[in-house]
């Protein structure tokens, strides 16, 4: 059986997308859906997609598939998946879950309700680097994580201004919507920890409406009347019930020495560990000394693919999705708060 999927959105992420599903023994991209017709005409030609839509609801009413994969701005996030539920499809939605904490928990709902597998893509977590340091945490080998940084900082690196990621309406917020929900889940993931308890946030909006930090990311049409209106540096606390903390920061433009800063470094009772490049921290077998390992040879549980490959997988019943809705909901409410802590200029704690 090969499992027919729906693209909805044709823009910069979609061929990853669709690479990745016809990479899938098992699954092919069957129709896409968008708006804009070079785009949808270039990505059905390249990869051979039989069926094109220029609405969505024309793609979710195609009896013949079985899923979509989501990848428009993220205003459409929950009305889209919200409908793709309702149409019986199982939805594979790109990153963020939804502009806020109250639309994703609408979408979650819908899905409880019905059998179909919700998976939003956090790629990050199935990068090999990803992969093996989770499984030597899973081993137990970093003792308790009690304090974790997390960051991703672009020295000027904001997607192009004048498209949807700039403007809140559209995008629900800037860097640390777009680019920190991909550290943040990555932190909580590797941490497996899922029970903050209060957040003290800040964001700053230093650059973009200045017109300073433009990058090259997005493939939507510019629209003069979409003004840059979001954050571009933010940076967070967050503390968790077992007095752990994460330290959170992202941008998308920062006075800094490299072009692109990311890593998540984590400090246990045994060991530490960084990400970018994979190393662990440990004291060695002779007093006094410390080692500096570079692990090798760790089995990886997923192809590198592979948010697609482990949503198909779970479709067909052969794993379980390595990222969860409730997780996915952790990670929305911790934005939100962040937003919130910031506007309010005090910490938000949660019950
Ligand atoms: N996981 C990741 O690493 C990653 C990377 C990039 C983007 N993303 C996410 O993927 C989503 C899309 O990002 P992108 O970079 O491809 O953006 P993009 O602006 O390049 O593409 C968005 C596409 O959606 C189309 N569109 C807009 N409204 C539509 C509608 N009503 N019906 C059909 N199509 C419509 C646009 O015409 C455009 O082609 C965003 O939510 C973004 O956050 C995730």
């Amino acid at each position: 059986m090969t499992l027919k999927v729906g693209m909805i959105g044709a823009g910069a992420i979609a061929d990853d997308h669709c690479n990745a599903i016809n990479r899938y023994d098992g699954a092919a991209v069957a129709a896409v859906a968008e708006i804009n017709p070079q785009r949808r005409d270039a990505l059905q030609k390249k990869h051979s997609i039989p069926k094109a839509f220029e609405q969505w609801r024309n793609l979710l009413a195609d009896q013949d598939l079985d899923a979509v994969a989501i990848a428009l701005p993220n205003a459409l996030h929950a009305p889209v998946s919200l409908a793709a539920i309702r149409a019986g499809k199982h939805v594979l939605l790109d990153k963020p879950f939804a502009l806020n904490y109250a639309q994703a928990r609408r979408v979650a709902d819908a899905a409880k309700h019905g059998k179909k597998v919700l998976m939003i893509g956090m790629n990050q977590r199935y990068r090999p680097d990803a992969q093996a340091l989770k499984a030597i945490i899973d081993r137990g080998e970093l003792g308790e994580i009690y304090h974790a940084q997390a960051y991703w900082c672009r020295r000027a690196g904001s997607p192009k201004f004048g498209t949807w990621f700039v403007n809140r309406k559209l995008s629900g917020g800037g860097c640390l919507l777009d680019i920190g929900v991909h550290y943040l889940d990555l932190a909580l993931h590797l941490m497996d920890n899922w029970q903050p308890v209060s957040v003290s946030g800040q964001v700053y909006g230093k650059f973009g409406h200045r017109g300073i930090g433009e990058g090259k990311w997005g493939k939507s049409d510019r629209d003069a009347g979409l003004k840059f209106n979001v954050e571009d540096f933010a940076t967070a606390l967050i503390k968790f019930r077992n007095h752990a903390t994460l330290e959170l920061r992202v941008s998308w433009v920062l006075h800094q020495e490299e072009a692109n800063r990311n890593d998540v470094e984590l400090h246990g009772t045994a060991a530490g560990a960084s990400l970018a490049p994979l190393k662990l921290f440990r004291p060695a077998q002779r007093a006094g000394e410390y080692e500096v390992a570079l692990p090798q040879d760790v089995k990886l549980p997923h192809r590198y693919e592979n948010r697609q490959a482990n949503w198909l997988d779970a479709i067909l019943g052969k794993d379980k999705p390595l990222c969860t809705v409730e997780q996915s909901l952790t990670v929305q409410r911790l934005i939100d708060a962040i937003y919130a802590s910031s506007a309010r200029g005090r910490e938000v704690r949660f019950r």
